[in-house]
């Protein structure tokens, strides 16, 4: 009897995802947007354990933009009590899976109680040694970006450095993601073609990876598609590779 050789699949360090459609996933069954925020949240549970047992070292997910406060006032609502549901409904998980939570976004217009849970969970999980999930909240690159290029310049007005001091690795230092490895591999669910201000500045060498699949409904299976698909790829860098 002849046995499939296993394919081997490259597993992407950093992973991330901009988790979309759960509007349409939930207006398609004749849910409110908020039923499809609610499976949608319990999906990022589900697929951080599986990105952990596949050997995902990071995995940064799009929760909440800095342009979705312009959607109706009940949804920004309920979309910002996500980090009291991402408290109540990870932590026990992810203490038992050794995951360590990280929060990215601009921390200005968030209320001080989010921002003490963000805090909370922070610190909790800081020395675990799992799978890191950066969940991206008010999070924009353009203003990822406005922040170190301020703080950057206070630097040069204060003495402490010269512009010509400025590299590509000290922008990069100044980032949310200052502490994750290179991003990998993009994925969107939900069949837009757009980064929507996502890790503009990260994912210069990511390989991307578009499906039609909706947020709520994206599970193994397509995260093993993706991971394929990521496999296949010839990441050059600029340079001639085979
Ligand atoms: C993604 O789903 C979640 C957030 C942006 C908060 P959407 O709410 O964008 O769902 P669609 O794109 O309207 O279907
Ligand atoms: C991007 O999705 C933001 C998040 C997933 C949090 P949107 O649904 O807000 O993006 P657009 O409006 O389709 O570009
Ligand atoms: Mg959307």
């Amino acid at each position: 009897m002849f046995l499939k050789k296993p394919k081997t699949i490259t597993i992407p360090k950093h992973l991330a995802i901009i988790l979309d459609g759960n509007g349409r996933w939930a207006q398609a069954r004749g849910l409110s947007r908020t039923q499809g925020h609610q499976v949608g949240i319990e999906n990022i549970r589900k697929v951080a354990l599986l990105c952990q047992s596949m050997g995902v070292k990071a995995l940064s997910v799009y929760a909440f933009s800095t342009e979705n406060w312009n959607r109706p006032k009940n949804e920004v609502e309920y979309l910002m009590t996500l980090p009291s549901e991402f408290e109540k409904k990870f932590s026990s998980d992810f203490e038992k899976y050794d995951i360590k939570v990280m929060f990215s976004g601009r921390k200005s217009k968030l209320t001080k109680e989010n921002l003490e849970i963000l805090d909370r969970i922070t610190s909790l999980s800081k020395d675990r040694q799992g799978l890191i999930l950066n969940i991206c909240f008010d999070y924009g690159s353009y203003t990822e970006i406005t922040e170190a290029v301020q703080t950057i310049a206070t630097d040069v007005k204060n003495g402490i450095i010269e512009p010509q001091d400025i590299t590509q690795e000290m922008i990069t230092n100044h980032l949310y993601t200052k502490d994750l490895p290179p991003l990998d591999l993009l994925i969107r669910t939900s069949g837009e073609l757009r980064l929507s201000n996502f890790l503009l500045w990260q994912a210069a060498y990511a390989e991307f990876y578009f499906t039609k699949v909706h947020w709520p409904a994206f599970g193994k299976t397509e995260l093993l598609k993706a991971f394929e698909s990521y496999t296949s790829r010839n990441r050059r860098f600029g340079a001639i590779k085979g």
